[in-house]
């Protein structure tokens, strides 16, 4: 699995994107260590607060298949190189604190970072 590849993914995860209010559909490519790529999409709702980025889907899901390790995320939007909002670099952060970022657009171009790079000086329990 390329980084072409993985941001491929996320593209063609983001048609499953549920995002009526905001029109702004997001896919994500998760790359566990076990080679298994697993997406995510924006889920949104009509109650405010309700909703669910791509990525934190996409690392939901892999979790509750039993998936721990995780090496890389693609993301991607109908605009621009997408960036992982701040929540969700919170979370991403948690369980792999190590993670590679691929912010995507939608003719597969990327900009590469790490959630150290976007997270710097993160929260954790941990001391
Ligand atoms: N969104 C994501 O899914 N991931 C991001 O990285 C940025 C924002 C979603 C949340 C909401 O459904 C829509 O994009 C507009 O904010």
């Amino acid at each position: 699995m390329d980084d072409r590849d993985l941001v491929k993914l996320a593209n063609d995860a983001r048609k499953n994107a549920y995002a009526p209010y905001s029109k702004f559909p997001v896919g994500a490519a998760l790359l566990c260590a076990d080679g298994t790529v697993v997406t995510g999409v924006n889920v949104e709702n009509a109650v405010n607060g309700l909703s669910l980025c791509a990525e934190r889907v996409a690392l939901f899901k892999a979790i509750s298949e039993g998936k721990h390790d995780f090496v890389k995320i693609a993301v991607s939007c109908n605009s621009d190189h997408c960036r992982p909002c701040g929540a969700c670099r919170q979370v991403l952060y948690e369980h792999a604190p190590k993670l590679e970022i691929l912010m995507g657009n939608p003719h597969g171009e990327f900009v590469r970072t790490t959630i150290a790079e976007l997270l710097p000086d993160a929260f954790t329990l941990k001391t």
